[in-house]
């Protein structure tokens, strides 16, 4: 079985191709920077890409290269470009960066794996989204609105690719305890709600890849809190979120 998981050099997505390569898979990753990787034990049974995802053509290579060597079965997008956008004070970068890799990176992973996989009337193409990007508010962030995206442009694929034989799996995750996630919180994750180790959230999302789902949303807690605030009046809705927004801005 060959994988291939962009965004596989941190967080959730190192995890993956950890769990993966554990199971017998031959497994290719890619990330913008590769010195990151250099003290990650199982480095040398992966293949490593130095790519950016928002370069069509890198990428296209990067797959085409892994590739040579079998089908493709999964590609996996665990991209993404995130902030500490509670305080709705983000920077113009970091607002692009959002954009770029959340939607711009999230249609070129598609477009890659699709084209990878076309020929083989056989694969699966899994985007970690967020469970932000399930709720809809006006107010909501620009990273729940990118992630909003990032599921919508996976909808067309699923339907565009079923007689292809290829499955689109969508997983929305609420908090994983990352590297990442510490970093913008300055280590302090005492606020985040229903917050799941990484390991936990590899598990669940392996078994939701294996199942073959549609889309996957967890931990269960934050599942229904979305449901429930999913049938609120905008109004409503808006003044919660931006409570919340306070709460986790002010010690
Ligand atoms: N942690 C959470 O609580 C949480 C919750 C919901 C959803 N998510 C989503 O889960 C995904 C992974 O998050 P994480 O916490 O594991 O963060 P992370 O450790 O920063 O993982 C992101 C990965 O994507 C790579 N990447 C970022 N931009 C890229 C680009 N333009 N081209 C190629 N690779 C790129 C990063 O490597 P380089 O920086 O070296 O490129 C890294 O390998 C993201 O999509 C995030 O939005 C996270």
């Amino acid at each position: 079985m060959k994988v291939f998981i962009a965004g596989g050099t941190s967080g959730i997505g190192l995890a993956l191709a950890e769990r993966y390569l554990q199971q017998g898979a031959s497994v290719a990753v890619c990330g913008r920077d590769l010195t990151k990787m250099e003290e990650i034990p199982f480095v040398d049974q992966l293949r490593c890409f130095e790519v950016d995802v928002c370069r069509l053509d890198d990428l296209q290579d990067a797959v085409s290269s892994f590739r040579t060597e079998g089908p493709l079965s999964l590609f996996i997008n665990c991209t993404g470009s995130y902030a500490d956008d509670v305080a709705r004070q983000i920077s113009y970068q970091e607002a692009l960066a959002m954009l770029q890799v959340n939607m711009m990176g999230a249609l070129n992973c598609f477009e890659v794996a699709r084209a990878a996989m076309e020929g083989q009337s056989e694969g699966q193409v899994v985007v970690v989204a967020s469970v932000s990007g399930t709720l809809h508010f006006p107010n909501s962030s620009l990273y729940s609105k990118t992630k909003r995206a990032a599921i919508q442009i996976a909808d067309a694929y699923r339907r565009a690719l079923i007689p292809f034989g290829i499955a689109v799996t969508v997983i929305a995750p609420g908090y994983m305890d990352t590297e990442k996630l510490r970093e913008i919180n300055r280590q302090d994750l005492s606020k985040k709600p229903f917050l799941i180790s990484v390991d936990d959230a590899a598990q669940r999302i392996m078994i939701a890849i294996q199942q073959r789902k549609k889309l996957v949303i967890f931990p269960k807690r934050m599942k229904w809190l979305m449901a429930c605030l999913g049938i609120l009046p905008n109004v409503l809705l808006n003044k919660i979120m931006s409570r919340k927004a306070q709460w986790m801005k002010n010690d």
